[in-house]
């Protein structure tokens, strides 16, 4: 099938310093990413704290520009898109804020939040038909019309999120980036959003690229995961089989350090040995080096290439090989206590989840204030 996105060999230098006290330095937040996204595939990025995930997630949708490479939509160069292709790049791809509480605009009605984006993108529709259409998005996202009227500070932050997706169905796109989408929200809450946006990615036929630091909301949500490491891909493959099968050493690491259920906010992020290295001092040959067990000379002067696994992953490592063999003899910690418990919670939350129509709404199961 054609891909939806295509990124190749893109990178994102920022320059920082340059002040009187401080040198001029480089930091190489995304640093030669390729991928390759399927219509209608929900594709995660994964990685520690600073790898670069959000820095991508901006270049794809051309919040960012590139520094080099290229990202393609639909065949068309995102790079560089002016006007009608830059309108039409942004009615197609949508994206999902963190924090519910101040992406959206305090002093708008939900209304108009969900409203705003059919005014650029579908001119043509009356106030009254655009009035029906808020309805109906309030509705698929578990809301009800009369919500239309009231302001997000009335709401819980799973419904500000679900107002969040609402406007970003508006302009009915193709393609939904969601940027950690839940980790502002209670785990209760967190499952029921999760679901939604399956549901929506489902019944919509939308292709959604996950960011989450949540391994089992990867795992419950996702066709395919990429692992970043200091803004290059190390690894990539279908959720099942890397979380059954990781290849690279730094993804099992991040496997190993698969938070408890009820660790929740900053402690719950996968703790590895070590800290990252600074993306503006990114270390030589491969960057894991420093904190991998199986660094070898060759890994310290050699930049490892992409090489493709015979069970069709990604992954960019020298001795792949000689370290898949030892990991047979472990039992995967994918599959841990924790990460059960999670995938049971997002398994049970499907309630007021579904996309419901207008007339048989059901009532919300979360409190409005
Ligand atoms: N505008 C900027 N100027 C300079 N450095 C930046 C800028 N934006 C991001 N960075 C740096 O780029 C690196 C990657 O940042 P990014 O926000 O993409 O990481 P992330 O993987 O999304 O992290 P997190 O999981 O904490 O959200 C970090 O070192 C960050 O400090
Ligand atoms: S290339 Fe070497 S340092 Fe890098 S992950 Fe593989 S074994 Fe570890
Ligand atoms: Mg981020």
């Amino acid at each position: 099938m054609k891909p939806i996105l295509e990124a190749q060999n893109v990178t994102k230098h920022f320059p920082t310093g340059g002040g009187l006290f401080q040198k001029k330095g480089l930091v190489k937040a995304v640093d030669g990413v390729s991928l390759s996204i399927t219509p209608g595939e929900t594709f995660a990025i994964v990685g520690e704290s600073g790898c670069g995930k959000s820095t991508l997630a901006r270049v794809l949708m051309r919040l960012l520009d590139t520094t080099s490479g290229d990202v393609m939509f639909d065949g068309k160069q995102v790079t560089g898109a002016q006007g009608t292709a830059l309108s039409a790049l942004r009615r197609d791809v949508q994206f999902i804020f963190q924090d519910p509480f101040s992406s959206l605009n305090p002093r708008m009605s939900v209304g108009r939040l969900v409203g705003e984006p059919l005014e650029v993108h579908a001119p043509e529709l009356t106030k009254g038909e655009r009035r029906a259409k808020v309805s109906e998005l309030l509705a698929q996202v578990g809301l009800r019309p009369e919500h239309a009227d009231r302001y997000p500070h009335e709401f819980s932050g799973g419904q500000r999120q679900r107002i969040g997706i609402a406007r970003a169905l508006a302009s009915g796109p193709r393609l939904i980036i969601g940027d950690e989408p839940v980790s502002a929200l209670d785990v209760s809450v967190q499952a029921q959003v999760v679901n939604l946006l399956g549901d929506l990615g489902r019944d919509l036929g939308l292709t959604l690229i996950l960011i989450a630091h949540d391994l089992a909301v990867i795992r419950h949500m996702s066709d395919r995961v990429a692992v970043m490491y200091l803004g290059k891909i190390v690894e990539q493959g279908t959720a099942d089989d890397l979380f059954e099968n990781p290849r690279h050493p730094y993804t099992r690491a991040l496997l190993d350090a698969i938070p408890d259920l009820d660790d929740q906010g900053g402690a719950s992020r996968a703790r590895i040995e070590g800290e990252m290295p600074s993306p503006s001092a990114p270390p030589p040959g491969c960057a894991f080096h420093t904190r991998c067990p199986h660094a070898t000379e060759l890994c310290r002067t050699k930049v490892p290439a992409p090489e493709e696994t015979p069970d069709g992953h990604m992954t960019a490592c020298h001795h792949w090989q000689d370290i898949a063999v030892a990991r047979r003899k472990t039992t995967p910690r994918s599959r841990s206590p924790a990460t059960e418990a999670r995938l049971e919670l997002y398994a049970k939350a499907t309630e007021g989840t579904q996309i419901i129509p207008v007339a048989s709404k059901t009532p919300d199961r979360e409190e409005t204030k």
